[in-house]
This record gives structure tokens, C-alpha cells and sequence, in this order.
């Protein structure tokens, strides 16, 4: 979204959900990549008859049902053209051409779906991507976590507390899409009616996007758009403080000159693109947004723009991996430290069967100090398969890093944080890691908030376990906040241009 032509164009969504999919059918592989048993035909609905991991249990069928079909009757939130140009663009990065930004909250929260908190994200996200353009001289595409970002996986599908001297049991919090998070019967019980206001709130969250955009809200060479402050203030070594100081003022300079040259070099700063993803875990409502559209054949997942299959739902058998075999958005997939490299070799094999450029997006999660050591050899026998044009082939795939959702510790005092320097760490160690595979790092993924939160500790903001309670807003995973997420960038662009 975001270039104008494109924005303005929208997809006829036929109404016809049952049409087959070209190229969606293949073979299980085995793990030595072998085709197995023939798969059946993919449609919409396949995922049904898979075992479906974390998903929500709705009591009421009725309600269900009219949830669903409301949900299904609604209009999509993105179009066809924007999904493909964002494959495209991913084919670039995985060329090397581009680099990509992921981020955005944890769990989007239906009741703070309010501007300032998107015009916050979206600053951020920006800044982030010009310290990165800046830095390693690489085209960054933008991609937030946020617009749908409502379904959140658990450990266990229900919670028990003590309530008054009683032990009570109740379903887990599934995030807004499902449930409610107070711990109460009538705010646990998963309720469909919030699939329908989830998309409405994404569809409010996403048209302002688009406005902020539209309206000129990504010209960053104003001086006075950049909040430093914290630079000054912050308890930095003198070398940190002066390599921040020179990258901020070169960065103005840079911008400035491009001003200087006139309308049409500023402008190419100030038209970005965004685009949207967010963890397909709910198949019920995925299902219900996946439509075909005219003139382009298969289906497409029409609410977001690269959804993701999670850490804990890639079973090759399972569920998700059914459904997201056969949509023809770019797909993302968390690699944990478990995973082989056969696995990762299968599941590609398994998702891209067709060998499409710009559609599988490996985002690796494997914590600081298990990156060091575990990565390499993954990242070496998939590249491998991925060169490979004979028939054993998996195409072309792009490494991006999540260094958040495997570097989670709680402190002595209960609360839920990450470090700053273990996230740091694992990106250095992935780096590292991909020097060694003769691969590269092709994107980040961040959980991080435009807001002054206190929910990871250190970075040059200077939260530290004692002052998490200042300003701790997450329901779910701790985020970086504005000052983190800026200082990270400059580390990662100074890193990845080799100067750190
Ligand atoms: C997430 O991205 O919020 C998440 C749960 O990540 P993962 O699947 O990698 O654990
Ligand atoms: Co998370």
C-alpha cells in the first residue's frame, strides 16, 4: 500500500471460494525429501481434516456460524496487486537488492486502537527503516505487525488462579480476536463476534495508515521530526554517544542535500510503501478472508499482506501448514533452535512447491548463545537445497531474525522482560552465523511500540528491573520502546555496514 495507484485500485473478490488452486497441489515430502503419499487437493477448508494446534474452541456452533459468514461477506482489508508487489519485493531482498523491517506490538489490543498509538508505530517503524536505508545503503521494505495482529498461541489452552480461596479454571487468553483477557467466565469463553470487530478495527487501523501516508506523514527530513533527546540524557559510553551523534548528523546532512536537489529526490523519500502481517493462527477467520479475485488465478488471504505460520504451529501435518500451502500471499515462518534442517528443507519444499521468487520468508528465533552455535549448519543445508535446480530444489528463500521471541526471562519479581544486550546478541551471533553459511540476513522482526513503555530492560533508555512497573503496557510479550527500537537500528545499521 501506500503507492497511490495501487492504493486506489481494489480487488473484486468473487464470491466463488470453492474454485481450485493451481499449483497447490503436490506430495508430502519425507524427510529426505522424497515425495511421499499424493496431498489431496487443496481448498479453502482442507485444514479441517489436519490436527489444529492452538485453536480456539467456540461453544456456540449457531453464532459461529453467522460470525463467519458475516466475516466472510465483509470487504478485504488489502488487494491482490499490493500482495504481489510485496513478492516482488521480497524476491528483491532475497536477491540482496532490499532489506526488510517487520514490526510492530505483540498483540494489537482492540480498545487501543486509537491514533496516537498508530501514528506512534508507524513513526517509528519509519525511522527505524531510514537509519537502515542510511546505513547500509539498501532499499528497506517496511512490513508492520499490526492491522489483524489480534490471535496470540499459549502454552496451555487453559489457566488456573485462585479466586476467593477457589481454584478456577478457564480457557487461556487467546488474544481480542478470541477472547477477553480479564480473568472471568464471561471474558474467557472465546466469543466469534470478535473475529468481525477484530476486522473492523484492523480495516480503522489500516485506513489511517494509509491517510498518514497518503498525507505526507513519512517525510522525515525534518530535523525537528527526529527525537534524539534521549541520546543526550542516556548514560552512553563517549564512543557510543559520538557514533550516534555523527550517524544522526549525517543523516541529516544527507537529507537536507537531498532537498537541496529538489522536489523529486525528496519526494521518492516521502512516497513510502507499507505494508501489513500478522500470525495466521485463527484458520476460522483466515478462511473466512481468503478469496479469489478476478483475473489472477488462485486464493489470496485478502486481510493481511504476509501473514506467518508461528514457532508452534509448523507441523509439516498440521493444520496451518495445510492452509498456507495453498494461498498465494508471501508467507512467513518462525524457525526455532528445535528445527532441522530436513524440516525446514520440507516445509519449503512443502510451501512453495511451485518455486516462487519472494514467497518464503524464514524468520529464525533461536535465542542469544544457541545461534552462535546452532544456526550455521541450518542455514548451510537449506541454502543448499535452495541453490539446488534438480528436482531435490526448493527455491530461493529469505532469512530474516527474530531476536525477541526466544530471548523471554522473568525477573526474580514475576514480571515478563527481554534484554536489549540478548537481543543484540542474537543478531550478532545470526550475523555471524549467516558469514559462516555463505548466506545473508535478509530482515529483522521486532516487537517494539512507538510509545516511552518500560518493558525490556537496558539500551542506552536505561530501564532496568526496578522500573519495569514505570510504564508496563503489554498484555503479552514485553516490547521495545521508542528509544530501544531507534538505538537497536543504528547499532544494526552500523553492523551490518561494518562498523560494529
Ligand atoms: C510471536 O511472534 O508473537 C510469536 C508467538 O512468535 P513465535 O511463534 O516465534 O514464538
Ligand atoms: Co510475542
Amino acid at each position: 500500500m501506500g503507492g497511490a495507484s495501487q492504493a486506489k485500485q481494489a480487488d473484486k473478490a468473487s464470491s466463488d471460494e470453492t474454485a481450485s488452486t493451481p499449483a497447490a497441489n503436490g506430495s508430502m515430502p519425507g524427510p529426505s525429501g522424497a515425495p511421499l503419499a499424493p496431498l489431496a487437493a487443496w481448498t479453502p477448508d482442507s485444514w479441517r481434516s489436519r490436527p489444529a494446534a492452538h485453536m480456539p474452541a467456540y461453544p456456540d456452533a449457531a453464532r459461529l456460524e453467522s460470525a463467519l459468514r458475516e466475516l466472510a461477506s465483509l470487504p478485504p482489508l488489502v488487494t491482490s496487486w499490493e500482495i504481489e508487489r510485496l513478492k516482488a519485493l521480497l524476491a528483491g531482498a532475497q536477491r540482496g537488492e532490499r532489506f526488510v523491517l517487520q514490526g510492530g506490538d505483540c498483540a494489537e489490543s482492540l480498545d487501543e486502537c486509537t491514533s496516537e498509538a498508530i501514528a506512534s508505530k508507524l513513526k517509528i517503524l519509519l525511522q527505524m527503516s531510514l537509519v537502515l536505508v542510511h546505513g547500509i545503503r539498501t532499499p528497506v521494505v517496511r512490513i508492520g505487525r499490526f492491522a489483524g495482529q489480534y490471535a496470540k498461541p499459549r502454552s496451555s489452552p487453559t489457566e488456573t488462579r485462585v479466586v476467593d480461596g477457589a481454584s478456577v479454571t478457564l480457557p487461556s487468553y487467546f488474544g481480542d480476536q478470541v477472547n477477553r483477557a480479564a480473568f472471568a467466565p464471561e471474558s474467557r469463553t472465546p466469543d466469534p463476534g470478535l473475529m468481525v470487530l477484530a476486522h473492523q478495527r484492523a480495516a480503522l487501523t489500516l485506513n489511517f495508515v494509509r491517510s498518514l501516508i497518503d498525507a505526507g506523514f513519512a517525510d522525515l527530513h525534518h530535523p525537528e521530526y527526529w527525537d534524539l533527546s534521549f541520546f543526550s540524557h542516556a548514560s552512553l559510553t563517549p564512543e557510543r554517544r559520538g557514533e550516534y551523534e555523527a550517524m544522526a548528523r549525517t543523516l541529516a546532512d544527507a537529507l537536507k542535500f537531498m532537498e537541496a536537489l529538489g522536489e523529486k529526490a525528496v519526494d521518492d523519500l516521502q512516497r513510502v510503501e507499507f505494508f501489513t502481517s500478522h500470525e495466521g493462527l485463527n484458520l476460522l477467520a483466515e478462511q473466512a478472508v481468503t478469496r479469489t479475485v478476478p483475473r489472477r488465478p488462485g486464493h489470496y488471504n485478502l486481510s493481511t499482506h504476509m501473514p506467518w505460520i508461528g514457532e508452534r504451529t509448523r507441523a509439516l501435518d498440521g493444520a496451518h501448514v495445510e492452509y498456507f500451502r495453498g494461498i498465494a500471499n508471501p508467507i512467513g515462518v518462525k524457525i526455532g533452535a528445535t528445527a532441522s534442517g530436513g524440516e525446514v528443507i520440507d516445509l519449503v519444499r512443502l510451501l512453495n512447491p511451485a518455486r516462487e521468487a519472494g514467497k518464503v520468508v524464514l524468520i529464525t528465533r533461536f535465542g542469544a548463545g544457541k545461534a552462535a552455535a546452532g544456526l550455521a549448519p541450518l542455514l548451510a543445508q537449506v541454502h543448499g537445497a535452495a541453490g539446488d535446480a534438480g528436482p531435490a530444489g526448493i527455491g530461493p528463500v529469505l532469512w530474516m531474525c527474530d531476536p525477541m521471541h526466544a530471548n523471554g526471562l522473568t525477573t526474580p519479581a514475576g514480571v515478563k522482560t527481554r534484554s536489549f544486550d540478548a537481543i543484540l546478541a542474537e543478531l550478532h551471533e545470526t550475523i555471524d552465523a549467516h558469514g559462516a553459511a555463505g548466506t545473508r540476513l535478509g530482515g529483522v522482526h521486532f516487537e517494539l511500540t512507538g510509545e516511552d513503555v518500560t518493558e525490556c530492560i537496558g539500551g542506552a533508555s536505561g530501564v532496568t528491573e526496578d522500573t519495569l512497573h514505570v510504564n508496563y503496557a503489554s498484555a503479552c510479550d514485553p516490547r521495545l520502546n521508542y528509544a530501544q527500537s531507534l538505538e537497536l537500528a543504528f547499532l544494526l545499521a552500523g553492523r551490518l555496514a561494518g562498523r560494529g
